[in-house]
């Protein structure tokens, strides 16, 4: 059954993102960065990371203090090709677009940039950063650590993030490679959609104490928090799928997040302290390679759209109409959404009205009735 959904005009919701952020104390510059990654995220259908994480992730924890809506971002070691930021727990969306943009010019004038990121807060959609670098035709490169959710293979223990590791390349087709997901089977963000949604999570996704699956997205999602649920690494559950792949992976991420600018890890991030809420302070890096420092841009593109088409041409599977390649479902989407708007069902609706009436931007509650 497909949810009934209202759709709002992409302008509207971000605009009405901005408003809400300055109402916090978020400078107008900043709010347009931050509205910018969530609108993105909701152009591309990647529901779980849109607007619909305004309130929760930002708004509510401006209100709670742990989060600084003014950003300080300080420059506290600049080698050549490298830098290191401390984010002061300002606005993650803004911190991470300016580490991205620090790594892409140090990239242009020595071939390759890395920027590693502390003290910083939730980034939203890696993809973002990563399509930074494809857009100046280089390779972008970033991860981040995240509240403890996966459990080590063997283990039942919620320790690392999320911990998205992304790429995005540029090709010769109308969108590039672009490779943005967690090292977990799912997200938070996906277990939160389906708890708005009334709908269970597939079994593999989630494990309870005990090492068995466990379904109901709103009782995972307190679980998490209480540490008697952790979500399964890409692979699954043990080592017959290989599970111990995607474990390794979110390490790695754990380790380029926390151990190049000596920043908090795993349970560190638990973003509670003696029984009260206090910042996550996260970390990311970014890595941007220049393309044109190896080969000749045009070829770069030329092979990546060749093993791209060439991999959706080969043979399908019985009853499957396509293959696609990463990228591709986020550019069909954006295509399809792009006259449409964002699409926000019953709860969302209610929560941007209530969101509108409490920060007396109620010039917006018709959009959200
Ligand atoms: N900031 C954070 O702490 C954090 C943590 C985790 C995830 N995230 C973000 O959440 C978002 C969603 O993550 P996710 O793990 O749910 O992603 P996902 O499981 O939806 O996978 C998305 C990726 O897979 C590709 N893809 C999907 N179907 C495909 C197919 N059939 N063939 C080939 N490629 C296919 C997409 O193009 C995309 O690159 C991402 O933007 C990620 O950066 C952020």
């Amino acid at each position: 059954m497909t949810e009934e959904v209202k759709w709002i005009p992409f302008d509207v919701v971000e605009k009405f993102m901005i408003d809400v952020l300055a109402v916090c104390g978020v400078p107008q510059t900043d709010a347009e960065i931050c509205a910018d990654v969530l609108i993105t995220a909701d152009k591309y259908g990647i529901d779980s990371h849109g607007s619909n994480r305004l309130k929760p992730i930002y708004y509510d924890r401006i209100k709670e203090g742990i989060l600084n809506p003014v950003t300080h971002f300080e420059v506290v070691r600049d080698g050549l090709a490298t830098a290191v930021i401390d984010g002061h727990n300002g606005m993650g969306h803004v911190i991470a677009k300016k580490a991205m943009q620090m790594a892409i010019d140090k990239a242009s004038t020595f071939g390759m940039g890395m920027v590693a990121v502390r003290n910083s807060t939730h980034y939203g959609i890696a993809g973002y950063y990563a399509l930074m670098a494809a857009k100046n035709n280089m390779i972008g490169i970033t991860g981040t650590n995240a509240r403890p959710s996966i459990a080590p293979t063997f283990g039942v223990e919620n320790m690392l993030g999320t911990n998205p590791l992304t790429f995005g390349m540029p090709s010769d087709e109308d969108f590039p490679f672009l490779l943005d997901c967690a090292t977990s089977i799912t997200q938070r963000g996906k277990i939160e959609l389906y708890a708005r949604q009334g709908k269970a999570c597939p079994e593999g996704w989630v494990i309870d104490e005990n090492g068995n699956a466990t379904t109901d997205a709103t009782r995972i999602l307190d679980d998490l928090n209480k540490g008697k649920a952790a979500l399964s690494p890409l692979g699954g559950i043990g080592e017959d799928l290989g599970g111990y792949k995607g474990y390794g992976y979110a390490t790695v991420v754990e380790i380029l997040s926390a151990a190049l600018q000596n920043g908090a890890f795993l349970k560190m991030l638990l973003g509670i302290e003696n029984g009260k809420k206090v910042p996550y302070p996260l970390g990311h890096f970014f890595i941007a390679i220049d393309v044109k420092a190896f080969v000749d841009v045009d070829d770069f593109k030329k092979t990546t759209g060749d093993i791209l088409r060439t991999l959706r041409n080969s043979k399908k599977m019985p009853g499957q109409k396509r293959i696609y390649t990463a990228g591709e479902k986020e550019y069909e989407t954006w295509m399809y959404r792009k006259n449409k708007g964002v699409p926000f069902n019953k709860q969302l609706l209610n929560e941007f009205y209530n969101l509108a009436v409490e920060t007396q931007l109620t010039q917006y509650g018709k959009y959200f009735k």
